[in-house]
């Protein structure tokens, strides 16, 4: 398996361009199902997850062809595939996108049921209630969830709240299946991130009638088809903070063009509450992120949109533990996911796990160590500790990180770090 190796110490300077956002570009292509219209799809990242769905839309019958760099177009020619296969689904949980707009087009649906994964159970309970209010039959045989609508979808309210709150790609989902079903349906505690806003602009761009788009209640109005269109994927906001806490943690000076400013609030507030100088330049278009001389302990609190994003709950606590005193870091959307606690304590950090909480104490300097990426987040977090930890750091298995992040290595060396990639032929998931 491919590994990097990470000399720490330089301060990172220039300019980096951000890709187009993962999370929003898997469901978005998964709305490809809903047309036999092309959907052509600019700036879409090329990373191992958009090119595992690609093969799942494949064989449910949309061609697709990538044009340049990063245009995407897809289209359905053939519609009567409607499982997905498990060896693939089974690589990526957000191939459970599909769900929705199968059920709405083809009428079936089966996808393999996704079991929990490093970051912790990740239950489907809610796309499911959403999609049976729909009046959809959903079994779950033999692994697979087997989703049916023999007689059409009928618009319904719909309550999407769970125990931790509202579900992105149960959103997704249900929004999928809603825009085809007869009537009007409302979605209430709908995920307002903005991934979920993107797909709902683009899928009215297809035709569809969705209001409401970007607060917690969805307003959809049927409609009996949706049309072709083009569409730009958004900067990915993950991404963005990530380099963000890149330049910070290693006391740099790094232009991060295209941040999405309205997307990046909470994390813009807990990198200034550790010290980070933030500049907007280029009509606020690009950030200027600047590293302090010491880090400041803060508490952070993960959550729903607009909140801290679980998502860069890993990268911020690899800065924290080089911080000048006590940070709590709470989980509150994945209790469980500090699988990196373990691996940032093989580099001198000092955390310590306690409930939903990890309590790091700020050590002087970290050091260079062999360690194990156990998922995309949690990878990044680690590579970020590299680029500061004394001497060598090899980050192992980092197949996760190409899941997620295009080039990372290249754009942390153009940077100015000392990173590179140690090939494996026989890299597996
Ligand atoms: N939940 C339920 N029941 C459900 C669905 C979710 O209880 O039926 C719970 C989950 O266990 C979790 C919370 O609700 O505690 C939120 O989960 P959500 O469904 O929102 O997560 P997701 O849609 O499966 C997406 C992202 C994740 C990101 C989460 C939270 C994609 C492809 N994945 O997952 O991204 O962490 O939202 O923002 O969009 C990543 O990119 O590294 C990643 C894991």
């Amino acid at each position: 398996m491919d590994s990097f190796e990470i000399e720490g110490g330089p301060a990172l300077r220039g300019e980096v361009s951000l890709s187009g956002a993962k999370n929003a570009a898997l469901p978005i292509m998964a709305a490809a199902i809903l047309t036999r219209d092309k959907l052509i799809l600019h700036n879409v990242p090329r990373l191992r997850d958009a090119t595992t769905m690609i093969t799942i839309l494949n064989r449910l019958g949309v061609q697709s062809e990538w044009v340049g760099d990063d245009t995407l177009e897809l289209q359905v020619t053939d519609e009567r595939q409607t499982a997905a296969d498990y060896d693939l689904v089974r690589t990526m949980r957000a191939s459970i996108c599909v769900l929705g707009p199968l059920l709405a087009r083809r009428t079936r649906a089966q996808v393999s049921y996704p079991g929990g994964c490093v970051i912790g159970p990740r239950p489907i309970e809610l796309h499911l209630k959403g999609l049976r209010a729909l009046g959809a039959n959903i079994e779950v045989e033999h692994g697979d969830v087997i989703a049916e609508s023999v007689d059409g979808l009928i618009g319904n309210d719909i309550y999407l709240g769970g125990p931790r709150g509202s579900t992105v790609l149960g959103t997704a989902n249900v929004l999928c299946a809603a825009v085809l079903a007869e009537g009007q349906t409302v979605i209430e505690d709908a995920a307002c991130e903005p991934e979920i806003v993107e797909l709902a602009h683009c899928l009215n761009q297809m035709g569809a009638k969705i209001s409401k788009i970007g607060s917690k209640r969805l307003e959809i109005e049927g409609v009996e088809e949706l049309h072709g269109t083009e569409f730009t994927i958004p900067y990915d906001r993950i991404e963005a903070g990530t380099f963000m806490v890149a330049a910070a943690i290693t006391k740099g000076n790094v232009l991060v063009k295209n941040v999405q400013r309205e997307h990046l609030g909470a994390v813009f507030d807990a990198l200034r509450g550790i010290g980070v100088e933030m500049i907007p330049e280029n009509d606020r278009k690009d950030m200027r992120v600047i590293g302090p001389a010491s880090f400041h302990h803060v508490d952070l609190v993960t959550g729903p949109f607009p909140a801290l994003p679980t998502d860069m709950q890993a990268q911020h606590m690899a800065m924290l533990c080089l911080a000048d005193g006590i940070s709590v870091v709470t989980e509150r959307i994945y209790p469980d996911r500090f699988m990196h606690a373990a691996e940032l304590n093989r580099l001198r950090a000092n955390i310590r796990k306690e409930g939903a909480s990890a309590i790091v104490q700020g050590v002087d300097y970290l050091s260079g160590a062999p360690v194990m990426a156990s998922d995309l987040r949690a990878s990044a977090a680690l590579v970020l500790a590299g680029l500061v930890a004394r001497g060598k750091t090899t980050v192992k298995r980092v197949y996760h990180i190409d899941r997620g992040y295009e080039n990372i290595e290249q754009k942390l060396e153009q940077l100015g770090a000392r990173i590179k990639r140690v090939k494996d032929e026989s890299d597996m998931p």
